[in-house]
């Protein structure tokens, strides 16, 4: 059973002012692509950065979640704190994500450079931001998904595997 937590981080999407696509299409992409036991937790909130804190503490710590993928406040403006949060929350930061997504992402998207996205360590969860647009997260999570499922099995993660004509991952053969 590998259990995701999803995070979507909007004023708006949590006031119910719109609908988070960005959610949705995360859970999407990981159910298309993922052939062992979801359990997701999917939560949308707003751009606090406490809020935010709590979140990914209690989505690692208490729902004890292998992978949680955050959409949402990884920009410029003020109310833009993901990536802080998931600082504050982590052990230890993983910087080659955000390098490869935003690298990526510029394929698509000359203002990729404005995402601050990251990804880090806590415990065993693997946390990786994405921005908010429901169009960026295919585009940010295709490079970078082939190293995440060995990465959870070097955090103590459950092992996840993946349906490999839609998502082929890599892990180094054993020496
Ligand atoms: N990356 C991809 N792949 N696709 C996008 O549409 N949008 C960019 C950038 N990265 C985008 C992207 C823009 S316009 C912004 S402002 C930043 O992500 C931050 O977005 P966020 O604040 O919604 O997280």
């Amino acid at each position: 059973m590998i259990k995701i937590g999803i995070l979507t981080m909007s004023d708006r999407a949590s006031g119910g002012i719109y609908e988070d696509l960005s959610g949705k299409a995360i859970k999407d992409i990981l159910k298309e692509w993922i052939t062992s036991e979801l359990k997701f937790d999917y939560r949308v909130i707003p751009d606090d950065l406490e809020c935010i804190k709590e979140n990914l503490i209690s989505l690692s710590d208490d729902f004890g979640a292998d992978l949680i993928v955050t959409t949402g406040g990884t920009g410029p403006a003020t109310r833009d704190v993901t990536p802080e949060a998931t600082e504050a929350v982590c052990e230890k930061m993983m910087p080659g994500f955000g390098e490869l997504m935003r690298m990526e992402s510029l394929k698509y998207v000359p203002t990729a450079v404005l995402s601050r996205q990251t990804a880090g360590i806590r415990g065993s969860s693997f946390i990786i931001n994405l921005p908010g647009n429901p169009k960026a997260i295919k585009e940010c999570l295709e490079p970078v998904f082939p190293a995440i499922p060995y990465c959870i099995d070097l955090i103590g993660g459950s092992y996840i595997q993946t349906d490999e004509n839609k998502m082929k991952v890599f892990r180094p053969k054993k020496k």
